[in-house]
C-alpha cells in the first residue's frame, strides 16, 4: 500500500481491539459517538441529541437559565461545606462564623464565594424572567413552565431570605427582622404566620432553628421538585429560540398540527400487518389484533418538519458552549470571593436597632414602599398582586404573536412595573439613611449587601 493511502496511526489504534476493549464508547467525531455520547452520561441526558441551530446563539436565552443552574450548583456544594462547621444555636452561630474566618481551611473564601453567589443567584433568575417575557417564551406551549418558574423564583428568594440570618450578626438580626415584619400586616393570617415563622413573635433561638431547617431542607428539596419539572418541561418543548419561524401564528400551527396528526396516522397505517395470519400447518387464522393504547403526536411547535441542516447535535455545538459559561461562572464567583469579603457585623442585639435597618436588597422596595403608603397596601397587596400577575400571566395574554412589534402593551406595562421596582430598590438600597431619611450615597452610604 502506497505511504500517502496509509491512514494515520491513531485512527488504527482506535479501531484495535485492544483499544476498543478499552474505550467502548465509538469516537466523538462520527454522528453516532455523538449521538451515543448524549445517550450514555445521566447528566447530558438531560439534553436532546440534536438542537435547532437557533439555540446555539447566545442571545437565544443569554444562557441565564443555565447559569441560575450553575450558580444552584455551586451553592449547594460550598453550603455543605459551611454546614460542617455551622450550629444553628444562638450562643454558637456567630462564633462558627468568627472560626470560619480565622481557624477553618479556606472557610471565609467558601463563606464569600457563598454569599456573592447567593445574592447573583438572585439576579440571574430575575434577569432570566425578563428575558423569558420579552422574548415571550411563556406563551403556549410553555405556559405552565413560567408558573413552574415563578415557583422557583419564590423559592430562591426564600433561600436567600431565610440565610440571611444565620451568620447572627446584626446585619441578619435586623434584615430579617424588617423583612418578616412585612408578614404580620396581612389581615388575619398575618401574625399567626410570622409566630409560624419565628416561632414566635420575635427572632430569637426557634427562629434560627427554622430559618436553618428551612434554608437547608425544605427549600432544597422545593427547589429541586421544581427543577425536575421546570428542565423537563424545556427537554420537551424544546426552548422557544429553536420554534419555527412561523410557531406564533395560530394558522400555521393548526396547518402543522394536521399535517402532523395525518403523518401519524399514516405510520400507523403503515405498521398495521395484514389481518391474518398463516399458522405453522397451513391454515388461515385472524390475526390477534394488537392493542394500540394511544398515539402522542409530536408537539406542532417544536417538532414542526425544519430543514434537516437546521440542526445541529447537542454535542459538542450546545454543550461545549454551556460549559465555557460555566467556567465562566464559577471564575466570576470565585473573583468575587477573593476580592471581596463577606460582611459580618457585630453580634446580634435585639435591644440595639442599627439605623437605618434595612431589608435585605431584593425586599428593600417593598420598604421603600412603606414609606410612601399603608402597610397593608405596601407590604401585602402589592406583593401578593405582583406575584398572582406573574402567575396569570400566560392566561392572561392570549396574544399569541412573540414578536415585540405585536406586543406593545404587554411589553410597556411590564417595563412600568420592573422599571418601578428597580428604581424603588435603587432609593431604598442608596438614598436612604438614618430615619429613612434621604441621604446621597456619595455623601454617606447605609447598604450592606
Ligand atoms: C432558580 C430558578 C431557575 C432556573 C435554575 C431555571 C432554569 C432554566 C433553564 C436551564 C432553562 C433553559 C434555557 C436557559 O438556559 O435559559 C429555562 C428555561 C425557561 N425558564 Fe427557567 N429557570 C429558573 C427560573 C425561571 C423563572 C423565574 C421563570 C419565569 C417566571 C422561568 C421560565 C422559564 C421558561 C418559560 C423557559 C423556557 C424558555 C424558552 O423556551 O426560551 N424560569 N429555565
Amino acid at each position: 500500500m502506497p505511504m500517502s493511502r496509509r491512514r494515520p496511526w491513531r485512527v488504527r489504534l482506535r479501531e484495535s481491539a485492544v483499544w476498543r476493549s478499552i474505550v467502548r464508547t465509538p469516537p466523538l467525531d462520527s454522528p453516532r459517538g455523538r449521538a451515543l455520547r448524549s445517550f450514555g452520561n445521566v447528566f447530558l441526558h438531560l439534553y436532546p441529541v440534536r438542537v435547532p441551530r437557533a439555540v446555539l446563539a447566545f442571545r437565544s436565552t443569554f444562557r441565564l437559565g443555565f447559569i441560575a443552574t450553575v450558580l444552584f450548583a455551586i451553592l449547594a456544594i460550598t453550603g455543605t461545606y459551611l454546614m460542617f462547621f455551622y450550629t444553628p444555636a444562638v450562643t454558637m452561630a456567630y462564633g462558627d462564623m468568627q472560626q470560619l474566618r480565622t481557624r477553618i481551611g479556606f472557610g471565609q473564601l467558601i463563606r464569600n464565594v457563598h454569599r456573592w453567589g447567593a445574592h447573583l443567584m438572585v439576579l440571574v433568575v430575575v434577569l432570566h424572567l425578563v428575558r423569558v417575557f420579552v422574548h415571550g417564551a411563556y406563551k403556549p406551549p410553555r405556559q405552565f413552565n413560567w408558573v413552574i418558574g415563578v415557583g422557583l423564583l419564590l423559592v430562591t428568594l426564600a433561600w436567600s431570605f431565610t440565610g440571611y440570618l444565620l451568620p447572627w450578626d446584626q446585619l441578619a438580626y435586623w434584615a430579617v427582622t424588617v423583612g418578616s415584619d412585612l408578614v404580620h400586616y396581612a389581615p388575619v393570617v398575618g401574625g399567626p404566620l410570622r409566630d409560624f415563622l419565628l416561632g414566635g413573635s420575635t427572632i430569637g433561638q426557634a427562629a434560627l432553628l427554622r430559618f436553618y431547617v428551612i434554608h437547608v431542607a425544605v427549600l432544597t428539596i422545593a427547589f429541586l421538585l421544581l427543577m425536575a419539572v421546570h428542565l423537563w418541561r424545556v427537554r420537551k418543548d424544546g426552548l422557544a429560540a429553536g420554534d419555527p419561524p412561523h410557531a406564533h401564528d395560530v394558522t400555521a400551527r393548526a396547518a402543522d398540527d394536521a399535517r402532523i396528526a395525518a403523518i401519524a396516522g399514516a405510520a400507523l397505517d403503515i405498521a398495521e400487518p395484514p389481518p391474518t395470519v398463516v399458522t405453522g400447518d397451513g391454515a388461515t387464522v385472524a390475526r390477534p389484533v394488537p392493542r394500540v393504547l394511544g398515539v402522542v403526536p409530536p408537539d406542532p411547535l417544536s417538532r414542526a418538519a425544519r430543514p434537516p441542516d437546521d440542526e445541529v447535535f447537542s454535542w459538542p455545538h450546545l454543550i461545549v458552549r454551556h460549559q465555557v459559561v460555566a467556567l465562566a461562572t464559577c471564575a466570576l464567583v470565585l473573583a468575587l470571593g477573593i476580592a471581596f469579603e463577606a460582611p459580618l457585623r457585630d453580634l446580634a442585639n435585639p435591644n440595639l436597632t442599627p439605623e437605618p435597618a434595612k431589608a435585605p436588597w431584593y425586599f428593600v422596595g417593598l420598604q421603600e414602599l412603606l414609606a410612601h403608603f399603608d402597610p397593608l397596601v405596601a407590604g401585602v397587596l402589592a406583593p401578593a398582586v405582583l406575584v398572582g400577575a406573574l402567575v396569570m400571566l400566560p392566561y392572561v395574554d392570549r396574544n399569541p404573536s412573540r414578536r415585540p412589534r405585536d406586543r406593545r402593551l404587554a411589553l410597556a406595562i411590564f417595563a412600568l412595573l420592573f422599571g418601578a421596582l428597580v428604581v424603588l430598590t435603587v432609593i431604598g438600597a442608596f438614598f436612604r439613611g438614618p430615619g429613612w431619611a434621604f441621604v446621597l450615597p456619595w455623601d454617606a452610604l447605609y447598604f450592606e449587601p
